[in-house]
């Protein structure tokens, strides 16, 4: 028998048997609905329907009617005022410095204006999933706290922490009097030299959707509406607006697609953002497949979606399913306003589809609770600051450990090489740039050109791990150098019992890197590091995988990603051992550019705008699909990461039927408490490779202790997408499967025989 001294639901697709008490069915009803709830999108099942009918339809119908009755009493003046706003910078280049802002505004991304005789309040807008941003110190002296990367969220594979970092962005947005939030990014990592990796989650649907939804179910649960963006396929920031990528619809939706559709099922954000780029030809924020079609038609989505700032290049786009401008200083034109009258006048615009754009953000508005903010209780930013650090401690990921981590207590000299490691850690750029209570440590203008250029500033906020390491390695002596010289690195190092070299790569929105290789000559410090000192540890502090020359002359690699404002610390941690590393890779590490579907980016280098198409080849087969289906090893894959105790899998049990369910016990057999993450994949059906996550969970375990864990498959993803029926498929066939501790480390296997079936959406 497991025990079960600790019960609950620890993950979104992960069920640990209770321990039962009182009436046994109670129990197993609650614990299936808990589980249904917690996997959105799995449960067909009539149970679940009928009880999530009972517990949201009132709140939804009271929304949908408040918003309906409201709009009706609008002019049309009211009605175009609502549906566009404008960028709330007074910096060059951000619009008229001349126009009054209307006394609500609070200074940030965006603004649309309320209409008060009607309690309709303003939509005050900030960016974002990291943290409430400043951009140009706008808000003087206004501090927040700053989140690790999305990748570091990714990685910690835990929805409540994803919860807890929503509620947490949305507290401190709402004590600013801002009621919409700009995040969370869903975007799969389709390109591992993307810019903005670092503000997105995964490069798989599961995992980002889960994650991403639970994010927004933090952030609207403290009133504050979230946006999740940039629908969709906005995997490059090279010319982003003129980036055209193609792709058919059946892999479309199975891999981009389905992240936001789980997203949306699981944290029903108030609003959706539409994306930069064109899909199919088609500009995103104008494109009539992705918003009215899927979104709109096929979801039944309800909120409303608003464009990237500066996305819209046509009144039409209201027609195609756009239901907002913002930023609306930023095009070439406000087409919300008298274009758009103009095309409602000749007739060519429909007074419902006004009506409707309206509605909808009006509905959101009630349903998220705006309209009827009360007093909020004081953020209280010293547990904001633990969830930062807890965050960050969990999204490390040990990527390699040979034997010298945690640092020995008997280490006398601990030898800290790297940029910048004496004072702070580096955080990724762009909209979503936090500013945290400490503040920065440095600001580096990069520039460049082109719009984002101002943008690209490297921020490092203080808070240094040189400190963090001294006061968490006390019997040491911390000794510090720049990693300027080879040969200087390498002597401080030769007279240090451990080195650590922090290696960085600053990543910015609006730029991608041409490929994976560490900046400014790091490979050579690593390199002359590790050949003075036998015991080198490097410490990655980047916003994308990285490649590795110096891999195997080092003895451990950890992954620290943008670990944020408690970053220093939380890096501590980790290498002293208190505490035990459990992140695992959200992102695929390949060997190099070579292994990807497009050894180079098309069109970089080109000057800002270029029009690019881009054929999305891999199709569905994001990150580690696309290395399984090639037979292609990386160089760690996804799901990857190591820990200072150890976990075994035994007695897996794997169920067919309606879905795949698997249910395997987990035990810790090692000598210290640490952190598993489960994974349930599939690996082909009929003999043919078709690697996909199907579930995870997250379990934390005392030394000796074991817990049996159930792990139910998301049916979609046992599925393809049927384009003719417009259904998903799950063929008859044989389905292999396997409980793993990554995408390429299958530990325990078995097979599923799955009869044909449709699913419903
Ligand atoms: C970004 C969005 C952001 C918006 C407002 C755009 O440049 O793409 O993610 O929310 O600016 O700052």
């Amino acid at each position: 028998m497991p025990s079960v001294s600790r019960g609950g639901v620890a993950g979104p697709a992960l069920m640990i048997h209770v321990s039962q008490t009182g009436d046994p069915m109670k129990t197993k009803m609650r614990t299936l609905l808990l589980l249904c709830a917690a996997v959105v999108g799995s449960c067909d099942a009539p149970l679940f329907a009928r009880s999530a009918a009972r517990t949201v339809a009132p709140a939804e119908a009271a929304a949908d009617r408040w918003a309906a009755e409201t709009e009706a009493r609008m002019t049309d003046d009211e009605r175009f005022s609502l549906i566009h706003g404008f960028m709330a910078l007074r910096i060059p280049g951000f619009g008229d410095p001349n126009l009054v802002w209307p006394d609500d505004v609070v200074p940030g991304a965006g603004y649309v204006p309320g209409v008060a005789r009607l309690g309709v309040p303003s939509l005050r807008e900030t960016d974002a999933s990291l943290g409430v941003t400043n951009p140009f110190g706008i808000r003087k002296d206004d501090t927040a706290t700053a989140l690790p990367a999305g990748l570091a969220l990714g990685a910690t594979f835990d929805p409540e922490m994803a919860r807890r970092g929503g509620t947490l962005v949305a507290q401190e947005a709402r004590a600013r009097g801002f009621n919409v939030l700009l995040g969370g990014g869903i975007n799969l990592t389709r390109d591992p030299r993307n810019g903005r990796n670092f503000e997105y989650i995964s490069e798989d649907p599961l995992l980002s959707g889960l994650m991403g939804g639970a994010a927004i179910r933090g952030t609207q649960e403290a009133g504050v509406i979230a946006t999740a963006k940039h629908f969709a396929l906005n995997s490059n920031e090279t010319n982003r607006h003129t980036w055209n990528a193609t792709i058919d619809e059946a892999p479309l939706r199975e891999s981009d697609l389905l992240a936001f559709q789980i997203a949306i099922e699981t944290g029903k954000p108030g609003s959706i953002m539409c994306a930069y780029n064109l899909v199919n030809g088609a500009k995103a924020c104008g494109n009539d497949f992705l918003l009215n079609r899927v979104l709109k038609q096929d979801w039944r989505y309800k909120g409303w979606v608003m464009s990237d700032w500066g996305a819209v290049s046509a009144a039409d786009f209201a027609i195609k399913g756009l239901d907002q401008q913002s930023g609306d200083q930023l095009d070439k034109q406000i087409w919300f306003d008298a274009p758009l009258k103009a095309k409602l006048a000749d007739g060519s615009f429909d007074r419902t589809r006004l009506s409707d754009m309206v509605r909808r953000i009006l509905r959101s508005m009630k349903a998220v609770g705006v309209t009827d903010w009360s007093q909020q209780a004081p953020v209280d930013m010293a547990a904001h600051a633990a969830t930062a650090l807890e965050v960050a401690r969990r999204g490390i990921v040990l990527l390699k450990n040979e034997g010298v981590l945690p640092i020995a207590a008997t280490a006398r000299t601990i030898a800290v090489i790297g940029e910048k490691a004496q004072i702070g850690v580096l955080s990724g750029g762009g909209s979503s740039q936090g500013l945290p209570p400490k503040g920065w440590a440095a600001s580096d203008p990069i520039g460049g050109s082109g719009q984002m250029g101002s943008w690209r500033i490297a921020r490092w906020f203080a808070g240094a791990p040189t400190d963090a390491l001294a006061a968490a390695a006390p019997q040491a002596k911390v000794e510090f150098d720049p990693g300027l010289s080879p040969q200087a690195a390498a002597a401080v190092a030769a007279r240090a019992d451990v080195a650590i070299v922090f290696v960085n790569k600053y990543e910015v929105e609006g730029f991608d890197s041409p490929d994976l290789a560490l900046p400014r000559g790091q490979d050579a410090i690593v390199a002359a590091v590790a050949k003075a000192n036998p015991n080198t540890i490097v410490v990655l502090q980047t916003g994308n995988p990285i490649a590795m020359p110096w891999r195997d002359q080092v003895k451990a690699i950890l992954a620290a990603w943008y670990p944020g404002q408690e970053g220093a610390q939380a890096i501590a941690d980790v290498l002293t051992g208190k505490v035990n590393p459990s992140g695992r890779l959200p992102i695929t590490f390949p060997m190099g550019v070579e292994q990807l579907p497009r050894t180079t980016i098309p069109s970089f280098g080109t000057p800002e705008n270029t029009p690019v198409t881009v054929a999305m080849n891999e199709g569905a087969d994001v990150g580690y699909r696309w290395f399984a289906r090639k037979g292609l090893t990386p160089m760690y894959a996804f799901g990857h990461g190591l820990t200072y105790t150890d976990f075994a899998y035994s007695g897996l049990r794997v169920r067919g039927g309606r879905t795949v369910t698997a249910t395997v016990t987990v035990r810790n057999t090692g000598k210290l408490a640490g952190a598993d993450v489960p994974q349930l994949y599939l690996r082909s059906i009929d003999g043919v490779v078709e690697p996909r996550l199907l579930a995870f969970g997250r379990v934390e375990l005392a030394p000796g202790e074991q817990r049996t864990v159930t792990l139910v498959a998301d049916p979609r993803l046992l599925a393809r997408y049927d384009t003719a029926a417009g259904a998903w498929h799950i063929k008859r066939g044989r389905y292999a499967l396997a409980v793993a501790k990554s995408a390429s480390d299958p530990v325990l296997t078995g097979v599923v025989d799955l009869r044909a079936r449709n699913l419903p959406r």
